[in-house]
Parts: structure tokens; sequence; C-alpha cells
């Protein structure tokens, strides 16, 4: 696709890679200065990013080409969103990228099969996004090592969508390549959002003065003057178009008309007052001009004969509006529009027509079915069609948006109503698809247009339901996925089921926030269902589940069984792309089974990672750091939060810090903590997160228990266990509820909660609920029974890979025995209760063991864990030491993290200063064992 940057310079000759002749920049020192520091720093091997933003004609373009007149050694690569109507994905990105084509294949094998797809060079499944944006960001940084490089992106409001999410992406991850990536952006859309900004406003009264001096065609006095400066507001494009434009009267009124939004329209007005003046030859040639978006001479060329308007060469009347030589390039973008908008819709038909007759059906078919259907009249089947065939194709290369506007285009056209109803479907779903909420639901809108039969009207039903879960797992989604597979249900059972899940999951999410009773209402649903015949696994886990609520857990435990069975068998199912995945691991958590909750989780993080399904895989990642902290494993739990926050970070899924929450509460690290669970109920109440409440209260309770505040651990447990959905959760909260209650004299609390934890224990059956239950009920019990029910628990714990759940089961023991007086037994349990905590890190209650192994008189010296330089890692260098002490090499653990391998290698370098080691090997014994 073209390089849209027309903004160049009266007098300029085309566009592209070569320098332009410059214009002096009036006015413009500091915005200079900032450009020229991102240079050096790039330069110097700190790669920059700086976002020009500001309104139409204001000088974004004409910054971008000073910063490549001072960028001497770089390389320059540019790309520009184009003046159509036309979504093309990735069309930016290819031309980005196209002049390093032949460093491709010094990437890993995936990203550039992964380019190769996306830029139609080979057939291959539709790549993630993610890895493509890895992909440039792994080349672009190659090519630096060569040579720095000055990335140009100019009118980024014009970027198909595809372009803008990876080069956003790309501009994030940039770290110690030699790469300055600049962007043009009139208003830089949630693409950019956050990158470091420079705003561009209007020149200073001087300047603007010295610019317009020049064109002004009749002496004006210094009123008039000053009266345009000021209603231009500096802004050079207008200071240099409109005089032009204009009659001596308007400027003797000083412009007059102009109020702040006009501006830019203004200017266009006075470019569309100059092509009204053009013969009806050259009118055409420029709007096939602007119809055609590659800028390339020889397309156009060939379509303007077949208009009769014959283009060798742009006559001279079109001087200082397009130029045609190795590129057709505009004098500005507004000429563009205002030649395309400006014409009749008949002229714009049949530029579309010409162009679509002289591009080659082969070598573009996307883009000769654009234009056919902007050639066309009214509904055209035969058009709409190919549309279609084109959006398949698009979705191959991994296209998805552009999969979705070509769709779109194909319903417009499309004139029976049934059919265009299942298009805008699948235009609605593929939007979804590409993170396009919007416009997903816009074409649900489409759809609905129809008179709807039952099935279609449910499946519009569902889009909006999946919708509203994926933008927020807020509290929207249950009911109306609720209602899809209620519509779903005559027509297609199977899929009803499947939405159900989806339901459910959502309801789970939304916990009691929004009206108690969700999860209660879809899991009565459920068991209206007719039973499926023969079960599927997820047939058999939505029963589990909805069975769990409506008839409690032992219930449920045997059908919860049969699922956890079918999904860790080896051909269970673990495809990473099912929107209802994720909840295949609650059962292990609900059955405190952690060998199927492991099993499971460790098959979906894979499937999910190669699916590259990234929206679902910050929950799969929480999970395992979730199972990785109960284990007492926080150097793994870590690893996983860091990976699920990067993932967060690109994908902008709204999660709650589940990992994060119970890592602090373990470690007994108050303020962490108590900040993490504040704002994430706050987030929650607001998201309608339900669920982040109940679990920011239990890690609460696990905190305050550690840290020996009884009272708060006894009324954050208490809230904990009692909200509803009574699943996994409100169980995990009763031990700390006994525990709580039996140290602040809550005799009554305690025992109810005690019945309640026996429940689950049966239902469950496994060591660590039979454990942790005989634990608790030790606390509660007569003298002549506590100790044979720790031992009890000390034996089952022990069987679990529960390290933390032993070692309070050593620490309850041991508090217990030294108040009976039994102080040698007592130190002999405290002392491993000690050891364990110090061990795995969890300092607040390796205080309140040291604490009590004082009591009996014993004293032990504070430790902390860590070996000291550790703690100065920031969590990303932490994350790197581990990946690359566990055997990663750079390019690997750029991988993982989204670095460059550059990137990665110069976090290293700063870890072994920090760590005062010098090789990789020295990183075994620097870092605590994980
Ligand atoms: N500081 C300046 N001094 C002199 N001329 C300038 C200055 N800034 C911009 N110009 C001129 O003003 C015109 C418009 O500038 P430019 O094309 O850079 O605007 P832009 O912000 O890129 O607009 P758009 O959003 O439409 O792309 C150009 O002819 C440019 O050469
Ligand atoms: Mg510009």
């Amino acid at each position: 696709m073209s390089s849209a940057l027309d903004g160049g310079v009266p007098g300029s000759r085309g566009s592209g890679v070569r320098r332009r002749q410059r214009p002096v920049l009036l006015g413009r020192d500091a915005e200079c200065a900032s450009l020229e520091a991102v240079l050096a720093a790039a330069g110097a091997g700190e790669s920059g990013v700086l976002v020009l933003c500001g309104e139409a004609g204001v000088g974004k373009t004409a910054l971008l080409d000073h910063a490549v007149g001072t960028a001497r050694g770089f390389r320059v690569l540019r790309a520009g969103g184009v003046e159509s109507e036309m979504e093309l994905d990735f069309a930016a990105l290819h031309q980005l990228c196209v002049p390093l084509a032949d460093r491709l294949g010094e990437l890993p094998a995936p990203q550039c099969s992964a380019l190769e797809t996306v830029f139609g060079r080979s057939a291959g499944a539709p790549p993630d996004r993610f890895l493509v944006g890895l992909a440039v960001l792994g080349l672009l940084s190659v090519a630096s090592d060569e040579q720095p490089l000055l990335c140009l992106v100019d009118d980024v409001q014009r970027l198909d969508r595809a372009s803008a999410q990876v080069l956003g992406f790309v501009a994030r991850r940039l770290g110690a390549e030699r790469i300055a990536l600049l962007f043009g952006a009139r208003l830089p859309g949630r693409e950019l959002e956050g990158l470091p900004r420079l705003e561009v406003t209007g020149l200073h009264e001087a300047d603007a003065r010295a610019l317009l001096a020049p064109v002004l065609r009749y002496a004006l006095d210094d009123r008039t003057r000053d009266r345009i400066v000021l209603e231009t507001r500096g802004n050079p494009l207008t200071l240099l178009e409109l005089p032009r434009g204009l009659a001596i009267e308007q400027l003797a009124d000083g412009l007059g008309v102009l109020t702040g939004e006009s501006l830019s329209g203004s200017v266009e007005e006075s470019f569309s007052a100059r092509i009204a003046e053009l013969s009806d030859e050259s009118r055409m040639l420029l709007l096939v001009a602007a119809a055609e978006p590659v800028g390339d001479p020889a397309v156009l060329s060939r379509a303007a004969e077949r208009l009769g308007v014959g283009a060798g060469d742009a006559p001279d009347e079109l001087s200082g509006l397009l130029t045609i030589d190795h590129r057709v390039t505009f004098r500005h973008p507004l000429v563009r529009s205002a030649a395309y908008r400006g014409a009749t819709s008949r002229d714009r038909r049949a530029a579309h027509r010409a162009l679509a007759e002289v591009t080659d059906e082969r070598a573009d078919p996307v883009r000769r079915a654009w234009h056919r259907a902007s050639a066309a009249a009214g509904p055209d089947e035969e058009v709409a069609a190919e549309l279609e065939r084109s959006a398949d194709r698009a979705r191959a290369r991994g296209g998805l948006a552009a999969a979705a506007a070509l769709l779109q285009r194909a319903v417009a056209l499309t004139g029976d109503t049934a059919r265009r109803a299942d298009r805008a479907l699948a235009a609605a779903r593929i939007s979804l698809h590409a993170g396009e909420f919007d416009m997903a639901l816009r074409m649900v809108g489409v759809a609905r247009t129809a008179d709807l039969d039952e099935l279609h009207e449910a499946r519009a039903a569902l889009l909006c339901g999946q919708v509203a879960f994926a933008s927020g797992h807020g509290a929207d989604a249950p009911p109306m996925l609720a209602a899809a597979a209620r519509r779903l249900r005559p027509s297609d059972p199977a899929a009803a089921r499947e939405t159900y899940l989806e339901a459910w999951g959502a309801a789970l999410f939304a916990g009691e926030l929004p009206a108690a009773g969700r999860l209660l209402d879809v899991s009565r649903a459920v068991a209206e269902l007719p039973p499926a015949d023969p079960p599927r696994p997820s047939d058999l886990l939505l029963d589990g589940l909805a069975t769990l609520v409506t008839a409690g857990r032992s219930a449920a435990a045997p059908l919860l069984r049969r699922a956890t069975a079918a999904f860790v068998s080896p051909d269970g199912t673990s495809d990473g792309d099912l929107p209802w995945g994720w909840l295949t691991t609650v059962p292990g958590n609900v059955l405190w089974d952690e060998h199927s909750w492991e099993t499971i989780n460790a098959r979906q993080l894979a499937s999910a990672r190669d699916a590259g399904a990234l929206a679902r895989l910050p929950i799969d990642l929480t999970a395992t750091a979730i199972l990785a902290a109960w284990r007492g494993d926080l150097a793994g739990a870590d690893a996983a939060v860091a990976e699920a926050d990067t993932v967060i970070e690109v994908t902008g899924t709204r999660i709650a810090p589940f990992g994060a929450m119970f890592l602090a509460a373990l470690r007994g690290w108050e303020d962490q903590a108590t900040a993490l669970s504040d704002s994430s109920i706050d987030a929650a109440v607001r998201g309608g997160q339900g669920i982040a409440v109940q679990y920011a209260r239990w890690t609460r309770a696990v905190l305050c228990n550690g840290l020996s505040r009884y009272d708060q651990a006894f009324a954050a447990a208490h809230q904990a266990a009692a909200e509803a959905p009574q699943l996994f959760l409100s169980a995990w909260a009763l031990p700390e509820l006994v525990e709580a209650s039996a140290m602040t004299g809550n005799a009554d609390v305690g025992a109810d909660a005690l019945e309640r934890l026996a429940d689950v224990a049966s239902a469950a059956g496994t060591d660590w609920a039979e454990g942790v239950t005989a634990r608790s009920r030790a606390l509660l019990s007569a003298p002549e029974d506590a100790a044979d029910l720790f031992d009890e628990a000390l034996d089952r714990l022990s069987r679990t890979k529960l390290r933390p759940e032993l070692a309070r089961a050593h620490l309850l023991y041991g508090e217990w025995l030294r108040r009976r007086g039994r102080r040698v037994q007592a130190r002999t349990q405290l002392r491993s209760a000690h050891e364990m905590f110090a061990a795995i890190g969890m300092e607040g209650f390796a205080e309140r063991s040291r604490r009590e192994l004082l009591a009996t008189g014993e004293s032990v010296r504070k430790r902390t864990r860590e070996p000291a330089a550790t703690q100065d890692l920031t969590p990303q260098e932490r994350q790197i030491a581990m990946l690359v002490r566990d055997g990663m090499s750079n390019p690997e653990v750029g991988v993982r993290l989204f670095l460059s391998p550059r990137t990665v290698e110069w976090h290293l370098r700063k870890i072994f200063d920090k760590l005062s080691i010098t090789s990789r090997r020295q990183l075994r014994d620097a870092l605590p064992p994980g």
C-alpha cells in the first residue's frame, strides 16, 4: 500500500523513502529538540518512541521530515495510513517491513512464517496478532544491529487496524535496540494510548506572521493580518492554503467564518474550490488517484485510460495538488479527501469500476473485490459473494479486521435478507475475535434489521453476551449468555449447553455483585435441560457445575469427578480456543484435587499458548500461579504472575490480580497485600467482577492469620466464607475462619465453619481436604482428641505437595503443645514450621513461629530467605533471571516476555551487575531456589 506521506512541501517530488527537500521549520525548536533526543538515544542503543499528535495541517509530517533530515547514519523506513475506506489488514505494516524482507530468515521459524503468512508470501495458519508483533519487533531489531533505524508511521488515524495494533505493541516492547519509532497522528487511537506524546500545536504569532507573509497575494493591513493569524490559531497549513483560496473580501473579513472545528474543513473547502475550477479530465484523474490507495502510477494510468482521461504526466493545472513520478502523491491528504468526497457518486463509481478492471484478480483479489464493491450502485450478489471469498482469504492470513470489514461491505451489497443476516452475524463473530467489540455489536444490529428466525436470533444474542464477557468479565454478561442459551435450546441443543457453560463461567466471575442468584439461575436452567446422550466432557462439566449450585457438593462430586477424568485423560479436550476452556480447572478447585488441577491446567495453558489465545491466557496463567502458591513455590507463582501481567499489558484483558494477591498474603507483605486487595475490590465493584471481592477477603484472612491479627482475620474470613457462590473460595476461607475463631474465642462460628468444612472434605475425599479439616478440628476439639487429629493432619498433608498447609499444621500443633506446657515437643513442631515457612518465603507465618519458639525459651534469628541482592531486581529482571537460570536462551526468553533478544541481553547485563556475577551459570547460586 502506498505511503500516505503526502504532506510534502510545495515543489517536493513524490514521497517514499527518499529524503525530501525540507522547508525551514518555523518556531519548532522545542519539538526538534525532543525528536533529536530520541534519535540520539536510539543511536546509542536505547530505542525510543514518540507520538506526534495534533490537528490536520499543524505540522506533524513536517516534523517527521525534519527528523529524517537530522537522522544521520540511520536507515529510514516509512509507512502510513491512506485515505480510503479500504481496510486491508497489515497494509501499513507490510509497507514498513518490505525493505527488510531479506532478513526474515534470521527470525525464529514461527515468527518468520507468521510474517510470511501475513504478507501473503506463503499460506499458513492465521498467526496470532502478538506473534506478528513479536516478529516485527524481531525483524526491526535484527536490522538495527546493522544500522540504527528511524521508523516513521504517519497518518495513524487512517492506518488499518491490524497494523495499528501491531505497531502499538512493538512501540511498547522496544528496549535496547537501536530504533527510533515516530508516529504522526491527528487522533492517536487506543492502540497508541499511553505512549510518550508530543503535542504539536499552532505556531506562535511571530512565526505565523512570517509564514503568512509570502503567501498573501494582497497587501493587508496589520489588523486584518493579525486577525487571520489569530483565527487560524497558527496552523501552518491553514496559513499557507487559505489565503490562496479566498477572495480579498473574505480575507478582509479576517476569514470570519472560521471556527475551531471547521479549520481543516475550511482548508478542504479551499482545496475543493481549486478542484472545482479544474477541467473535467483533470478532475476525473484526480478522483481516480484518490480512489486508488496504492499510489501506483501504472495502475492510475491504465484506469485513467479506460475512462478516456489518459494519464502520462499530470497536466499543469494539477500541479500543487498532485505529483506523479514513480509514485502518485497528493499535496496533502486533505486534497485527496476533497477530491473524493467532492465527486458525484456516479463519478466515484466509475473511477472504482475502472480501477477494478485494471486490478489483476489473481495478484490482488481483495483489492479488486473492494473496488468492485465501491463501483456497485445497489445490492449485487456476485460482488457480495466475491467479497465474502476475499474475507475468507483475509482471515486465512490472520487478517481478522480486514475480513470483518470485507464482510461488512458484503452485507451492504446483499439484497436477500436472510443471507444478509447470515453475513452480518459472520462479520460480528470475526469482529469479536479481532477484539473489535463495537463493530461486532453494530453487525449484530444489522443482522437484526431482518426478521431473524429463532436460531439466528439466538446466535445474535450469544454474540452480544460474548462481547459483554470479553470486554470486562463483568456483571452484564451472565443474563445475556443465559438468555442466548435458552434460545438455542430448541434448534441446537449442543450449542445451547456450551453456551450455558459460558453463562455459568460469566456468572462465576460476576459473583455476588449484581444480584444474588445468577449462578443459581443459570444452574437451575441447566438442571431442566434434557440429559445429553451420550454426554461429552463438556456436558459432564456443565451438569457437575450446575448440580454443585443447585444440590450441593456431595451430589455434584461424582459428576465433577467424571468430568475431570475426561479432561485429564490424554485425549481429553484441550482446545485453547474454547471460550469456556478455563472452566475445566474449576472441579479441581472445588474438590481440593491438586493433581487433576495441575494436569488440566498444564494442558490448558499449553493449548492456549499454542492457539495464541492471548485473551484467555491470563486466566490460565492465573490458575497456574495460584496452584504454585498453594504449593509454596512462590518463585514459580511469581513467574506466572509476571507472564500474565505481560500478556495483560499487551491485550488489555481486564482481570483482577488474583495471583499477586494470594502471593502477597502468603508472604505476609502487608502493605502490598492491602494495596492490592483494596484496589481489586474497588475495581471489581466498578466492573462487576464480584469474584475478586470474595477472593480479596479470603487472601486478607490468610494474611492476617499469618500476622497474628486474629480479629481481622476473623472478620475477613467470615465475610469470604459467607459469600455465595459457595464454591471453592468460600470453602478455602473455612479453615481460616476456624483458626481465627479458635484464636478469638468465637466458638459457635468456629464450630459452624468446621461443620461446613467437614462436608467439603467428605465430598472431596482428598488428603488436602481431609488434612486441613483434621487440623481445623484439632483446634476446636477436646484436649484428649487434639493430638491425634494434629498427627492425622501432619500425616495427610505430608502426602500432598501443599507445603504451606503442612507447615501451618506444624505451627498450630506447636502452639497447642506449648500452651499445654509440653515445651520440648512444642519446640520440635515449631522448629519444623519455622524452617519451612522461612524456606518458602512466608515471612508473616515464619515470624509467628519464631515468636512461639521464643516463648518456649528457644531463640531463633530472624531470617530472610532471599539473598539480599536479588531484592534489588525489578520484577521483570527477576523473571528474566529465573528463566535464564532455568536454561532458556535469550531468544526464548524474548518470545516468552515479548522482548527482542537484544533487550533481554541488556537486562541480563544489568542483572549480572546487580548480583555481582559474570555468567549465566552463576545465576543458580545467586537466586533463591525455585
Ligand atoms: N513549522 C513550520 N514552518 C513552516 N511550515 C510548516 C511548519 N509546519 C508545517 N508547515 C507546512 O504546513 C503544511 C502542513 O504541514 P503538515 O503536512 O506537516 O501537517 P500535518 O500535521 O502533517 O497535517 P495532517 O494531519 O493533515 O497530515 C506543510 O506544507 C508544511 O510544510
Ligand atoms: Mg501529515
